[in-house]
């Protein structure tokens, strides 16, 4: 079972809003769904621009390279059933964010 990871602290990613960090050599997006934590995979299957740079909307994050969008909360691409990004455990704490990453080549996996 992965560890908990400290991320960022909550002040770092407002409501409405993602950051990018890389946590063990991964990219991550972080995401503020009102209030709501959200971590997928950060690097753009596309290619490989950095999704926590994007714009988000409700839970629609935008690659801020060429426009594919995302679903924070199920790393889902927004058209192409086929095409997901890992989802990452995030927990708040005293003001702090940690995540417990997803395995490794958990992305781009099709759902049932
Ligand atoms: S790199 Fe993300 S849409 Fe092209």
């Amino acid at each position: 079972m992965p560890d908990w990871i400290r991320i960022a602290s909550t002040g770092e990613c407002p409501p409405g809003t993602s950051i990018e960090r890389v946590v063990e050599g991964r990219m991550v997006a972080l995401a503020n769904v009102d209030g709501g934590w959200h971590a997928i995979d950060g690097l753009c299957p596309h290619q490989g621009g950095p999704l926590g740079t994007g714009h988000l909307c409700g839970t629609t994050l935008t690659c801020p390279w060429h426009g594919w969008q995302f679903d924070v909360a199920t790393g889902r691409h927004k058209l192409s059933a086929t095409v997901r990004q890992a989802v990452h455990e995030v927990v708040e704490r005293d003001g702090e964010l940690f995540v417990r990453l997803a395995p490794d080549g958990s992305a781009g996996a099709s759902l049932p």
